[in-house]
C-alpha cells in the first residue's frame, strides 16, 4: 500500500457529526497504540534523521527515527478548517499580486534593509532585477499559511505566510494516514471515526505544481532541481516529494549543491536559502543571484520570498493596503478577518501597551525556520533597550498580538516514548500557485499540516524540536 496514493482528496468528508470527541483512552490502549504508531511510522517512511546519529543528515538510510508525532488527530471545528481552506487561493492570488509590485516591496523594506543584513542582501536582488527589468513569465508559489484558534476571541488568526521552503507537505500526509490508519483498528475502542480526518494530498498536489510548471517551461531535456541544505535531518520530508514527483512524471531531477552539470534547469525549488547560515559564503549569494537572473522557474523567486517576510505581512494588514492589490471586497474582507493585530516598533502606542502588558505581544525578526521570536518578560526588555539605543536598530522587528488557542490533552510521541500534556495546535493550510502570463494555472489548497506543542512552549518548529506533527479531526 502506497499512504500518499490512499489520499484521495483534500475535501471534507462526507459525514454526519453527531457526537462531541470523547475522553482520554487509558494508558494500556495508548501504549498499544503507540507500539503499532512507531512501526506503522517505520514501515511508511514517516521519518527525520535521527540528529544524535553522525551523518543521518547527509546520507539517506542512515540514522533514521520516525518523526515526532501526536497520537491522535487534535479535534477542530469544521467550520475553521473551510474558512482556512478558502483563504488558500486568496492568499495565493495576493501573494502574486504583491509580488509584481517591485517599489511597495522596496519601500515598505527599506528601514529593515538598513539594520537587516540578510533582508537587505535578497533586497539588493531584488533591485538588481528592477535594474534590468526581469520579468518572470511563469511564477510558481507552494506556500503554506498557518493559523492559530484564538480561545477567546474564537477567531481563526494567521500566524504567518510562509513562501519559501513550506516544509511537511510529504510527512504531513503521512501522518493524516497514520491517524486513519489507527482509527480504523482502534476507533470503536475510542468512539472515534477515521472518516473525520479529512485527506491530505499536500505532497501530490506540491508535486503536480512542479511537474506543470517544468510543462510550461517546455524543454523536455530540462532539470527539476531541489535547492537543500547539505545537512538536513527533514530530507525525507524532502525526498517524498521528489519520488512523487519522479513516480508520476519520469523526467529528470537533481538535488542541487551549487552545481550545475550542464544541463538546462526548468524549475528550481528552494529548500534552502531562507536563513543567513544557508549563505556562508559570497558563493552562495552569487549562486541566488544566478538563479535569479535566468529564465528557470524558481520557486521562489525573490518577489515571493520578499513578500512572505514578517515586514510585509504587517504592511499589509494596515488599512487600505489589501485593497491595492486585490479587487473583490468579499476576499479582501476575508483576509481581514484572519490578520491579527500586527504593528511596526514605530507604533509608539503599540509600544506602550506592550510595555505594559509583554505576555500579550510576541516581537519577530524577519526570520524564517523557528527559535528567533521574542516573548513574554523578554518582549519588555527588546522593547527598552531597543528604545535606549534610539537608533533604527528596531526597523528589523515588527510586534504582534500573541495568540493564545485553547489547550487540550494530547499525546505527543517523540524518539519512541510517549507523554501525555496539554497542548496547543497551529494550523497549516498548503497552497499552489501557477501562472503563465495571463494564465492562472493553478491556484489551489492543497493539503494541510498540523503541529502541536506542549502549551507551555512559545516556539512552535517541529524540526526545531518544539512540536509534534499531527492531523486533525472534525468536529
Ligand atoms: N502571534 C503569535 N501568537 C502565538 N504564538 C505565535 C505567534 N507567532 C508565532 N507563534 C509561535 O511561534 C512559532 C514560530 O513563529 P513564526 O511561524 O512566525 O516563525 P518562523 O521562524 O517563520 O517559523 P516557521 O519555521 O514555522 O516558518 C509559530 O509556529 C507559533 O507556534
Ligand atoms: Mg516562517
Amino acid at each position: 500500500m502506497d499512504p500518499l496514493r490512499d489520499s484521495k482528496s483534500t475535501e471534507e468528508p462526507e459525514i454526519e457529526i453527531t457526537a462531541d470527541v470523547p475522553g482520554i483512552p487509558p494508558s494500556d490502549l495508548v501504549e498499544k497504540m503507540v507500539y503499532d504508531a512507531l512501526v506503522w511510522s517505520s514501515l511508511h517512511g514517516l521519518v527525520v534523521g535521527d540528529k544524535r546519529v553522525q551523518n543521518s543528515g547527509t546520507v539517506p538510510g542512515v540514522g533514521l527515527v520516525h518523526a515526532p508525532f501526536s497520537l491522535l488527530p487534535v479535534s477542530f471545528p469544521k467550520s475553521y478548517w473551510r474558512q482556512a481552506s478558502e483563504l488558500a487561493p486568496i492568499f495565493n492570488e495576493l501573494v502574486d499580486r504583491v509580488s509584481l509590485d517591485g517599489t511597495f516591496l522596496q519601500d515598505s523594506l527599506s528601514r529593515t534593509k538598513m539594520v537587516d543584513a540578510f533582508t537587505g542582501r535578497l533586497l539588493d536582488i531584488h533591485s538588481k532585477m528592477l535594474e534590468i527589468n526581469k520579468t518572470e513569465d511563469i511564477r510558481l508559489g507552494l506556500h503554506r499559511s498557518d493559523y492559530m484558534l484564538d480561545g477567546e476571541t474564537k477567531l481563526l488568526l494567521q500566524i504567518e505566510f510562509n513562501t519559501i521552503s513550506s516544509s511537511f507537505p510529504g510527512l504531513s500526509c503521512l501522518v493524516s494516514e497514520l491517524h486513519r490508519n489507527l482509527l480504523n483498528h482502534y476507533g470503536k475502542d475510542l468512539g472515534l471515526d477515521s472518516k473525520r480526518v479529512p485527506g491530505n494530498t499536500a505532497v501530490s498536489r506540491f508535486a503536480e505544481a512542479l511537474a506543470k510548471a517544468w510543462n510550461e517551461y517546455n524543454n523536455s531535456s530540462a532539470l527539476v532541481m531541489f535547492v537543500v541544505q547539505s545537512e538536513e535531518c527533514n530530507m525525507y520530508d524532502q525526498h517524498w516529494l521528489c519520488a512523487v514527483l519522479k513516480e508520476i512524471y519520469p523526467f529528470a531531477m537533481d538535488f542541487f549543491f551549487l552545481y550545475l552539470d550542464g544541463k538546462t534547469v526548468a524549475v528550481v525549488y528552494f529548500r534552502a536559502g531562507y536563513s543567513p547560515n544557508d549563505y556562508p559564503s559570497e558563493a552562495e549569494w552569487e549562486a541566488r543571484l544566478l538563479i535569479e537572473k535566468s529564465s528557470a522557474i524558481k520557486c521562489p523567486s525573490i518577489s515571493y520570498h520578499l513578500v512572505g517576510t514578517k515586514k510585509i505581512q504587517q504592511e499589509l494588514s494596515k488599512p487600505n493596503v489589501l485593497e491595492r492589490f486585490l479587487d473583490n471586497a468579499d476576499d479582501i474582507a476575508k483576509l481581514r478577518r484572519c490578520f491579527a493585530g500586527l504593528w511596526s516598533l514605530d507604533d509608539l502606542d503599540a509600544m506602550k501597551t506592550a510595555m505594559e502588558k509583554p505576555d500579550l505581544f510576541v516581537i519577530k525578526p524577519q526570520r524564517e525556520g523557528g527559535g528567533n521570536n521574542i516573548y513574554g518578560d523578554s518582549v519588555r526588555e527588546t522593547l527598552i533597550s531597543l528604545q535606549q539605543e534610539g537608533s533604527e536598530e528596531h526597523s528589523a522587528y515588527i510586534l504582534m498580538q500573541r495568540i493564545f488557542p485553547t489547550a487540550s490533552l494530547a499525546f505527543l510521541v517523540r524518539e519512541g516514548l510517549w507523554l501525555q500534556d496539554n497542548a496547543i495546535s497551529e494550523l497549516g493550510i498548503y497552497g499552489a500557485y501557477l501562472r503563465s502570463n495571463d494564465k492562472v494555472i493553478m491556484n489551489d489548497q492543497c493539503g494541510y499540516l498540523m503541529r502541536t506543542k506542549v502549551s507551555s512552549s512559545n516556539e512552535g518548529g517541529v524540526a526545531a524540536g518544539f512540536a509534534v506533527l499531527d492531523s486533525i479531526y472534525l468536529t
